[in-house]
C-alpha cells in the first residue's frame, strides 16, 4: 500500500492506575473515541509528522537513512504525541525493516491530548498498526500492544502495559504486567459519565512522584499498592455479577488510596465530590492524575451527574465501550 490508516482507541482506567506501575493488575477500558493515524509514502528524504486539528503548529522532522536527524520543534501537547509516533516507527523499522525517509505521517485525535485517556498509547499503537500495513508485515493485536509498550517506555522511561494492551485489543481488559492479560467482558454495560480538567502534571512526572514517595515510606506505600491490587481483585468479580454497589464503593475507596498517594488534585478531587453528591455510586480520577480524568459510575443519573460534573469545572466526554481495540483501513 502507499497510504494507510489506523484508528486506536482511547482508553479509561477502571481501577489500578500507579499500582499497575508496581506489577499489580489494573482493569481499562477502550472508548470509541481515539486518535487516527495515516502513514504515507510520498517521497523525498525527509520524514514530516504532522498534526490536523489540534491547533499547534505542524511538527517536521528531518530523516536521513533510519537515523532521525531533527528533532520535534515545539515543546507542546502536539510534539509530545509526535515522538511517539516517530518512536513507534523507528521501533518498526529496527524490527522490521524498511525506509523512513519520504514517509508522512499525518495524526488527528477526537480527544483531548494528554488528559489521562491514553492519546499517548493510542498515538503509538496506530502508528505501529499502520506502518506494520505499510510494509506488508502482519501483525497481531498482542503484537502491536508490546510495540507500543516499548514506545512508552522509550519515551516516557517508565510505563505500565495497561493503556497500550488495552488500546489495541479494545473492550475491558484486566492487565497483570507481565503475567496475565485478558478481556474481561464483551457485553458489559458500564454506565459512566467521564470528565476531565487541565493537568498540571504529565503522566511521567506523577510516576515519579509516586515512586519518590515509595523511597522515602516503603512499608507505607507497599501497603497501599497491595490494597489496590485488592481492590481490582474484588472488582472483577463485582463487574461479572454487573454488581454497580459494590464497583461504586471500590472506586471509591480506589480513590481514597491515589490520594494517599498523591496523584489527585484540588480541581480533581472536588469535581470527583460532586459527581458523587448528585448520586453517583462511585466516582474516582481516571490515568495519571495531577487533574486529567475522572470517571463517575452512575447507573439511571448519567445526566445528573453530568451536570455536577460540569459545573464543577470538568468537561465531559460522551464515550461508549470499544470492543475492537485498533483499526486499520
Ligand atoms: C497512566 O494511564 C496510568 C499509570 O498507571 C501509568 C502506567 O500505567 O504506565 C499512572
Amino acid at each position: 500500500a502507499l497510504k494507510v490508516t489506523a484508528t486506536a482507541p482511547g482508553v479509561v482506567k477502571l481501577f489500578g492506575e500507579h499500582a499497575v506501575v508496581y506489577g499489580r493488575p489494573a482493569i481499562a477500558m477502550a472508548i470509541n473515541k481515539g486518535i487516527k493515524v495515516t502513514v504515507e509514502e510520498g517521497g523525498g528524504d525527509s520524514l514530516t509528522i504532522l498534526a490536523k486539528d489540534l491547533a499547534v503548529k505542524g511538527v517536521a522532522i528531518r530523516v536521513t537513512g533510519n537515523s532521525i536527524e531533527g528533532s520535534v520543534i515545539d515543546d507542546s501537547q502536539l510534539s509530545r504525541l509526535a515522538s511517539y509516533a516517530l518512536t513507534a516507527l523507528r521501533i518498526m523499522t529496527e524490527k522490521y525493516g524498511g525506509d523512513l525517509r519520504g514517509i508522512r505521517v499525518i495524526i488527528e485525535s477526537q480527544l483531548p491530548i494528554g488528559a489521562g485517556l491514553a492519546t499517548s498509547a493510542a498515538v503509538s499503537v496506530a502508528a505501529a498498526a499502520a506502518y506494520a500495513r505499510l510494509i506488508n508485515v502482519k501483525l497481531s493485536k498482542e503484537d502491536i500492544a508490546k510495540i507500543g509498550h516499548s514506545v512508552e517506555l522509550t519515551v516516557q522511561g517508565a510505563a505500565s502495559p495497561m493503556d497500550t494492551a488495552t488500546s489495541s485489543m479494545g473492550g475491558v481488559m484486566y492487565i497483570k504486567p507481565g503475567v496475565e492479560l485478558r478481556k474481561l467482558s464483551t457485553s458489559l454495560k458500564m454506565p459512566l459519565v467521564v470528565g476531565y480538567v487541565e493537568r498540571e502534571l504529565t503522566t511521567g512526572e506523577l510516576v515519579k512522584r509516586v515512586k519518590a514517595l515509595y523511597n522515602k515510606h516503603p512499608r507505607v506505600v507497599e501497603g497501599i499498592i497491595d490494597s489496590i491490587g485488592a481492590i481490582v481483585d474484588e472488582a472483577v468479580t463485582a463487574l461479572s455479577g454487573g454488581d454497580y454497589v459494590a464497583l461504586g464503593e471500590l472506586m471509591n475507596i480506589n480513590q481514597g488510596l491515589l490520594e494517599a498517594l498523591g496523584v489527585s488534585n484540588h480541581r480533581l478531587s472536588n469535581i470527583i465530590y460532586m459527581a458523587r453528591k448528585a448520586g453517583a455510586l462511585g466516582a474516582k480520577l481516571s490515568g495519571g492524575g495531577g487533574g486529567g480524568a475522572m470517571i463517575a459510575l452512575a447507573p439511571g443519573v448519567e445526566d445528573k451527574v453530568a451536570v455536577a460534573v460540569e459545573l464543577a469545572g470538568g468537561e465531559v466526554i460522551l464515550i461508549d465501550v470499544n470492543y475492537e481495540g485498533v483499526h486499520v483501513e
